[in-house]
């Protein structure tokens, strides 16, 4: 049995595996510009996060219809169940859709048909958090925002994701206010590519609750003091690191580290279909390749839970 465990970093679109990708485009009368399944593995050969994330946008392509959200939700939340998720926090990025006529609404609408069936088919609690994307204008983030009011009841939170170098989480200061007054909690992709005062910035600027990576913050030792004694969850994602060569490979991962330092890391999956496996995967790497014995993964899992949205109750039930 995989160690229960809950995933807080997982962008939907990156759960879509080439099969499905594939089998959507030809639902929907879109060319991917790839042969075939294959061949669309072997671009999976990323110098850094732009070119990951070119690749990304354009399989997104594939999405169009409620039935396309609700199956693309519906296999993550089957592939989580069967590596140990009990809880799942789950990024979508609907600027990737309504840029190309897709509706907030029906990508919503689509995830949302998945989750709701997520307790009683794979055991799976979860919540959705809406990420802007951070290389777009601060205006478009607010009228993304403004787009989600009928679905709040379906959002949790919100986040920053896309290219990172350049836009600072201060350019988000009046979107992620407003998502705040909404009743909205706040994450945000921080110290990936970006410097350590990026992830001041997160907290300090757009008051989130949690960094997502926050790998760079271990060139701050000031700030990894900071994230200690506020015990700021960083939600890593060792295998996406490696992918997108902020590592040069897992055996350099500075996971083990920022455990010792007395961090508060959970371990997560980012883009499974692209960085070479799921969260239960990641779990055996990291355990594999850094050595982390079994009181290490427990103290992730056990992380991974106090990091969550959920409330004590909820987490006692879930673990
Ligand atoms: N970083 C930033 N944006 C993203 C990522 C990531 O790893 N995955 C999907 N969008
Ligand atoms: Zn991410």
């Amino acid at each position: 049995m995989p160690l229960p465990k809950a995933e807080l970093h997982v962008h939907i679109e990156g759960t879509l595996e080439p099969e499905l990708a594939f089998a959507l485009a030809s639902r929907n009368g879109v060319r991917l510009p790839y042969a075939g399944t294959e061949e669309l593995r072997r671009a999976y050969d990323f110098s850094d996060l732009q070119s990951f994330l070119d690749l990304y946008y354009g399989l997104t392509n594939a999405l169009h219809t409620v039935d396309d959200f609700a199956e693309l939700a519906e296999a993550y939340l089957a592939r989580a169940a069967e590596q140990g998720v009990r809880h799942a926090e789950i990024f979508f990025d609907p600027q990737a859709h309504t840029a190309r006529g897709v509706s907030l609404g029906t990508v919503v609408e689509g995830l949302a048909r998945a989750l709701d069936h997520s307790e009683e088919r794979h055991g799976i609690s979860t919540r959705l958090i809406m990420c802007f994307l951070r290389d777009l204008p601060a205006a478009s983030a607010l009228a993304t925002l403004e787009d989600a009011k009928p679905y709040l009841h379906r959002i949790s939170a919100v986040g920053l994701d896309s290219a990172e170098a350049g836009h600072p989480p201060s350019d988000f200061r009046e979107v992620y206010a407003a998502a705040e007054a909404l009743g909205l909690r706040k994450v945000a992709h921080a110290g990936e590519e970006g410097p350590p005062a990026y992830i001041r910035e997160a907290l300090d600027v757009l008051g989130v609750e949690r960094i997502d990576h926050g790998l760079r913050a271990m060139e701050d030792p000031e700030l990894v003091a900071r994230l200690v004694r506020d015990r700021v969850p960083l939600t890593v994602c060792p295998l996406s690191n490696v992918r997108l060569r902020a590592v040069d490979t897992l055996a350099d991962h500075p996971l083990p580290a920022m455990m010792e330092a007395g961090l508060l890391v959970t371990v997560n999956s980012d883009d499974p279909a692209y960085f070479g496996g799921y969260v239960g995967d990641t779990f055996d790497a990291v355990r594999d390749t850094l050595g982390l014995g079994p009181e290490r993964l427990r103290e992730l899992a056990r992380n991974s839970f106090e990091a969550s949205f959920l409330d004590d109750d909820e987490e006692r039930r879930a673990r």
